[in-house]
């Protein structure tokens, strides 16, 4: 459809696939996937999430790609595309301002990776023999209002960097190199955690599902989670989707982004509940709650700051590969849309994230008390607005336009040709119209139910 010959495209496949999904792993998977997954009572909550990466995730990664590819446009461009002047126009102007949001408080966990990185190098990690000790240290700098909007900067002016760069040179080179050692590390925390005395009760709490601790708000959590953690209904996939060459294969693709992205969370539960639970501590711990557990698990081992320094450069480039996508969101949009340079869109839109980040940044310290409805840090409200809210919709309608108002007919051609004895183009094509569209409309009704009306 898309006739913009000139657009820059990915260098190969595996640089598309591993850009992708250096969109999707990130913080989400080895940050956030373990907290809310303490919080939400383990194994049943693993499984749910589990159950909604299938059966909603990857339909509508799909239908992200797909839309991409077709349009060649960012997301706002695409709807604009697709569906002419029409208020689905608003889908994609949801999508950019949701990277603005999340970006504004990823960027500060994002920084806490880096001071982390300093931290080890410096030998304050190497210290912490107890939790207790791990967990002052954590509330000190977090509390810290200087520490905290100077790391957040650092983190953004990270990403600014990389974006400014463009698609071949900066996004798919350094995803290449880095996220293969992600998985390493992983592995070797993952060691670390299970030879720990009383690490095996953390892998039953991480794997044995107990289905009393379910409730309608942790059900909703693992949709959010999913989407979070997949990149997905705020049009990064579109984004990348639209410098996807015309003889990739979508499917393909989206079946091995979807794969690392799980396999990256379940990874992280692996390494982190088994320390939890040998150092006698509580899973719910929170936002802070790697940051509790691995420094200890480093300062009890043998050469453990040398591999701290290596988890925080790794967990920081996980992060980045997340960020730079947010932040290209944005930046196509502007680029397609309103035809600014790059190098004038990045600067421009990184400064203004970079100020809307700093109640997020300040929400663990000065700001802690500052409560929006009656019980939000600034930081937990952004989170959850985007998290529960503006990515389930955005998703919603994603798929919704595509199965019911633009018509699966002018686009399933984009997919891989079928060879399989049941046609997976058309499985695709039940669940984006019947499936997904209606299991986030029951979730959402759930949703406002215990936000506004359950209190
Ligand atoms: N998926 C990223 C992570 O798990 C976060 C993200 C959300 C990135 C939405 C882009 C869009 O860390």
């Amino acid at each position: 459809m898309a006739s913009n010959g000139g657009r820059e495209h990915w260098g190969s496949k595996l640089g598309f696939v591993l850009a992708a999904a250096g969109s999707a792993v990130g913080l989400g998977n080895i940050w956030k996937f373990p907290y809310v997954t303490g919080s939400n009572g383990g194994a049943a909550f693993v499984l749910i999430y589990l159950l909604f990466v299938l059966i909603l995730g990857l339909p509508i990664m799909i239908a992200e790609l797909v839309i991409g590819r077709h349009t060649e446009k960012d997301p706002v461009g695409a709807f604009k595309l697709m569906a002419g002047r029409s208020p689905w126009t608003i889908v994609g102007y949801l999508g950019v301002l949701s990277g603005f949001f999340i970006l504004s408080f990823y960027s500060v966990v994002g920084g806490w990776t880096i001071g982390y990185i300093v931290k080890s190098i410096s030998g304050s990690v190497a210290a912490l023999h107890d939790s207790d000790s791990a967990k002052s240290l954590f509330s000190a700098f977090t509390s810290d209002p200087l520490q905290m909007i100077f790391y957040n900067l650092l983190f953004i002016v990270s990403c600014m960097f990389i974006v400014i760069k463009g698609i071949k040179n900066g996004v798919e080179r350094w995803n290449k190199i880095l996220m293969p050692l992600l998985f390493i590390i992983l592995f070797v925390l993952i060691g670390k955690g299970l030879t720990m005395e009383g690490g095996l009760s953390g892998l039953s709490f991480f794997l044995k599902p107990d289905f009393s601790k379910i409730t309608a708000a942790s059900i909703i959590a693992a949709m959010g989670q999913a989407f979070f953690s997949l990149s997905l209904g705020m049009g990064a996939m579109i984004t990348y989707g639209s410098y996807l060459s015309p003889n990739e294969k979508i499917l393909n693709s989206a079946f091995y982004i979807v794969i690392l992205d799980t396999l990256v969370a379940i990874l992280a539960g692996l390494a982190i509940f088994p320390a939890v639970f040998a150092m006698n501590m509580s899973p719910q711990e929170g936002a802070g709650l790697i940051f509790h557990i691995i420094p200890v698990v480093f300062g009890n081992m043998p050469y453990g700051s040398i591999f701290s320094v290596l988890f925080f450069i790794l967990l920081f480039i996980a992060a980045l590969t997340s960020g730079i996508s947010l932040l290209e969101v944005i930046t196509a949009y502007t680029i397609d849309e309103l035809g600014w340079k790059r190098q004038r869109a990045v600067l421009v839109f990184g400064s203004i994230i970079f100020l809307l980040g700093i109640p997020s940044a300040l929400s663990f310290g000065v700001l802690a008390d500052a409560k929006l409805l009656g019980a939000l840090t600034f930081f937990d409200f952004m989170d959850k607005l985007t998290t529960n809210y503006m990515l389930p919709i955005g998703g919603f309608c994603i798929a919704v336009f595509l199965g019911w108002k633009y018509g699966l007919d002018k686009t399933i051609h984009e997919l891989d040709p079928d060879t399989k004895i049941i046609s997976l183009k058309e499985l695709w094509a039940f669940f984006i119209k019947f499936i997904s569209p209606v299991l986030v409309l029951i979730l959402f009704i759930m949703l406002l139910r215990s936000d506004f009306i359950g209190r």
